[in-house]
């Protein structure tokens, strides 16, 4: 069975990785490698292929940046080329992102089974353009691979049947497991001058964090107050670096605020273990804190993974900056950490995918 698995951003990769690794040891599915090239700057995608010793990508799209419509409509446009010529068996998707939908739009209309990994998540916020991804995704899904039980529960309430859902656990844990003693040996921490549990790592890269001048100027004065009461170290994302750039007047300096170009993955799941305190608007963080036992703050209003806060390694605390500052020294004040890890986060989910998979192509 030949299976296109696509990847195109950041968060895909580790995603990939675990699935490609089994169907190469069990030989029954043929993946094949695409990259839609979302992400193309050397730390946002190449470290992250040698990190995870991803193969070479089959066919790689080149699409780039450019608005929604513009990139998701490029990477249609050429993945319809590859499944087209490719005449794959089935789509593998993964995660939230525009080529998740995209590649999941060209699946469905040529009748190619998709599968989409990380189904179900919501965060009932449309004004995320991850949301729009992963409902249509989700809606044109022959195999929803679910991460927890809420997942479940949404898919079922938008009419998903129960034979297209299935609960496997969270494939991005098996990655953190996998590679959790190959980033021991990273050097992240004393490259940067950190110790191992006195420091924040930070990462903003939401739209609706980061666009704004004026709620991201509030977020980073609150990060530079903080970094009076420890160093904070802060790998900055392409889209975030724009705007701190452009800025005017200019962000204050503080020395114990770090501003760090992007990192590879072992670094930053390195980097991640030992923070006292992770600062992040990012999904993927949320859950990797949850397995870490690390003390999460997350900068937005909702989350599409609630199960991270009923944990309790995870907080909610918009983008006030006072609000951020309390939780944060709540955080330092407090010596007690959160060790429980949801049902299935437990680094076997891509051998259960593969389960799934071969009873259906057999
Ligand atoms: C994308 C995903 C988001 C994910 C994030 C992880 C969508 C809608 N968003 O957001 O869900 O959390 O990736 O990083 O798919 N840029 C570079 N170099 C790169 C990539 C991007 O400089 O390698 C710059 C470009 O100026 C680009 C901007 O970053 O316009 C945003 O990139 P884009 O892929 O549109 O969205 P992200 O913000 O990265």
């Amino acid at each position: 069975m030949k299976a296109a698995i696509v990847v195109g951003a950041r968060p895909n990769f580790m995603k990939a990785a675990p699935l490609i690794r089994e169907f190469k040891r069990r030989e029954k599915v043929f993946p094949l490698l695409i990259h839609t090239g979302q992400h193309y700057d050397e730390n946002m995608s190449r470290i992250f292929f040698e990190d995870l010793e991803l193969p070479e990508p089959d066919t790689y799209l080149g699409v780039g940046s450019g608005t929604h419509a513009e990139q998701t409509g490029k990477i249609m446009i050429a993945f319809e080329e590859v499944v087209r010529r490719g005449r794959q068996d089935l789509i593998i998707v993964v995660g939230d992102v525009n080529s998740t939908l995209a590649c999941s739009i060209v699946g469905a209309k040529l009748l190619v089974p998709v599968a989409h990994v990380e189904a179900g998540l919501r965060s009932f916020d449309l004004t995320m353009p991850e949301e729009i991804n992963r409902m249509v995704t989700d809606v044109l899904s022959r195999f929803c691979f679910t991460t927890c039980h809420d997942a479940n529960e949404n898919l079922r309430r938008e009419g998903i049947s129960e034979d297209r859902i299935f609960f496997v656990g969270n494939i991005m844990i098996d990655s953190l497991l996998f590679y959790l003693k190959k980033a021991a040996g990273s050097s992240v921490l004393e490259h940067l001058g950190l110790e191992a549990g006195s420091y924040a790592l930070v990462t903003l890269h939401r739209p609706s964090n980061v666009d704004d001048p004026e709620t991201f100027r509030g977020i980073y004065d609150a990060l530079i107050e903080l970094s009076d009461s420890l160093p904070i170290v802060f790998p900055v994302h392409p889209r975030t670096r724009k705007m701190i750039d452009a800025a005017d007047p200019p962000f204050r300096n503080n020395p114990h605020l770090r501003l760090i170009e992007p990192i590879g993955y072992l670094d930053f799941i390195k980097a991640m273990k030992y923070a006292r305190l992770v600062v992040t608007d990012s999904g993927g963080i949320q859950e990797e804190t949850t397995v870490l036992s690390v003390p999460c703050l997350t900068v937005r209003n909702n989350t599409e993974r609630p199960i991270t806060i009923e944990i309790g390694t995870n907080v909610l605390v918009g983008t006030d900056g006072q609000k951020i500052l309390a939780e944060a020294r709540k955080v330092l004040g407090s010596g007690t950490r959160q060790h429980n890890i949801p049902p299935l986060w437990d680094g076997e989910t891509a051998g259960r995918i593969a389960d799934v998979l071969e009873k259906q192509f057999p």
